[in-house]
């Protein structure tokens, strides 16, 4: 997968398929599964490192599982965020950082989270030709401004966020929690691919967390999320069976054991 094959998705109608990944064992297993593309989302910090948000997440933590994804893929596109405060400084600040990915991790494109606010700084990474994701709607590394992880219904802004990331050069754009028929707004006027996440289904493709998509995250998990799985159960269950084996002398049997 390339940048201009992603976005050439968008023209002949096929829908773009997204996960998240921070290791070479998921990567590898969801690579082969076939997705277009894989995000080093710094939701990492949460999932991963079970901090309460993103914003502790540092770009060296980035790269050190970016590294480990780019390792495991053969087909997809890697595309890894810049995380909290490593681009919102400046332009030049953001080129830096976001070279220093592609180059130590072997990644093809980066994501960052910003629509009119960060156009400068879009425009400046397309300029250095890295290849950049802009992404609207609800910022999780705005959690401190907005209060908290809510819906975002302001159309006008949402859509004008979203024209200038295209106009600034992204190369596609994540809807994140916005009412599925801005999104199709959105998707209709905008020439780069959308991925949505709880934006509905007209967005061109769709991105998820893994461990939500394969029921590995808690009891909890938000509206637009899809268990297409039980895995934490699936484990629990292996785990709980394991126990059991080598209480009982089941386990190591003599398959299990060398003469
Ligand atoms: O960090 C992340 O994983 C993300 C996606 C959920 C879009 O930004």
């Amino acid at each position: 997968m390339t940048v201009p094959r992603f976005v050439e998705a968008k023209r002949q109608g096929r829908k773009l398929s997204i996960l998240t990944a921070y290791d070479f064992l998921w990567a590898g297993l969801l690579d082969a599964a076939g997705v277009d593309a894989l995000l080093v989302g710094d939701s990492l910090g949460m999932v991963v490192q079970g901090k309460r948000t993103t914003l502790p997440v540092t770009l060296d933590e980035m790269i050190y599982h970016a590294e480990m994804v780019v390792r495991a893929v053969k087909r997809a596109l890697v595309i890894v965020d810049l995380p909290y405060m490593t681009f919102q400084i400046s332009p030049g600040q953001a080129v830096e950082n976001a070279g220093s990915i592609i180059k130590r991790t072997g990644a093809t494109a980066v994501k960052l989270e910003g629509g009119v606010n960060q156009a400068a700084t879009i425009a400046a990474l397309s300029a250095a030709d890295i290849p950049v994701m802009a992404h609207v709607g609800l910022k999780p590394q705005s959690v401190l401004k907005l209060g908290g992880y809510k819906i975002q219904r302001d159309a006008e802004r949402l859509l004008a966020d979203a024209r200038a990331a295209q106009e600034a050069g992204a190369f596609a754009i994540v809807l994140e929690c916005i009412p599925r028929g801005i999104a199709k707004t959105i998707t209709a006027e905008l020439a780069i691919p959308t991925i949505g996440i709880g934006a509905g289904p007209d967005c061109d493709g769709q991105v998820l967390v893994t461990q939500d998509m394969l029921g590995l995250t808690g009891n909890w998990s938000p509206k637009f999320v899809k268990a297409f799985a039980n895995l934490a159960e699936q484990s629990r269950r292996a785990v709980e069976r394991y126990i059991a084996e080598i209480e009982s002398g089941e386990f190591p049997g003599n398959e299990h054991s060398h003469a």
